[in-house]
């Protein structure tokens, strides 16, 4: 077994939390700008907290290129909201082009070739291609540093959920349908078409 101390370059670091958890799932940020035009951005940094109140949290990390907060948590703490989209097959190219640090106000929607459509109880936008939406309202920071390569925890409870009808069958979200990509390593993104299945047992049946 290879062992390494976590106290140097937080590069380092980085490599081995991208290297172990694998498959991220991917947060597809829409936030307002100041001047009301479109930011949004993937994070793959990204979970489910709780069903009820339902929770998602992300963790935008500080930028490595200057030290400051990225445009999606400067967003969200000035506007207490954003929405999380969810990125298919079909969009990964366009979300990539979402990664891009485009200079503040610029408008990624449209950087991206996204469709913006009007959220009903935010006001950030959503983004027409993801088949999925959540309108989150901002609930809380936990801040683990102002350095680059720090993260932080975003949470937001999720008031209205928007499922596009096509991916929708029997009262669930169809995965064949809606076809997810998750984030791995580097540059690596990962397709959900191989999987297996198992039934989960309970705790009497193991014994047997
Ligand atoms: C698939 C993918 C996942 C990403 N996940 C994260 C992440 O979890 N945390 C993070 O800080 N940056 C992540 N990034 C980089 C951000 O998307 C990138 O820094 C972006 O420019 C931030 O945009 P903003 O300044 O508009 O917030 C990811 C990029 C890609 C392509």
């Amino acid at each position: 077994m290879l062992s390494f101390d976590t106290n140097g370059d937080f590069k380092d670091n980085y490599k081995f939390l991208i290297g172990s958890i694998l498959p991220r799932p991917i947060a597809v940020v829409s936030t307002l700008n100041e001047d009301g035009s479109n930011n949004v951005a993937p994070f793959s940094f990204f979970t489910a907290v709780s069903a009820k109140p339902m929770i998602v949290a992300f963790s935008p990390m500080i930028k490595s290129s200057n030290g400051e907060l990225k445009d999606t948590p400067r967003n969200i703490l000035r506007e207490k909201e954003f929405v999380v989209n969810f990125v298919t097959e079909e969009t990964l190219d366009k979300i990539n082009m979402t990664s891009t640090e485009l200079p503040y106000g610029e408008d990624e929607f449209k950087y991206a070739g996204l469709t913006p459509l009007e959220s009903e109880v935010v006001k950030a936008r959503r983004i027409k291609e993801s088949p999925i939406h959540f309108e989150c309202i901002f609930r809380d920071r936990l801040s683990y540093g102002d350095d680059p390569g720090c993260g932080q925890i975003i949470t937001g409870e999720v008031k209205k959920i928007h499922v596009n009808e096509d991916i929708y069958e029997g009262g669930r979200i169809n995965t064949d349908l809606f076809k997810p990509v998750g984030r791995g390593a580097g540059n690596d993104w990962i397709l959900c078409t191989d999987r297996i299945q198992r039934e989960r047992l309970m705790g009497a049946q193991i014994q047997k």
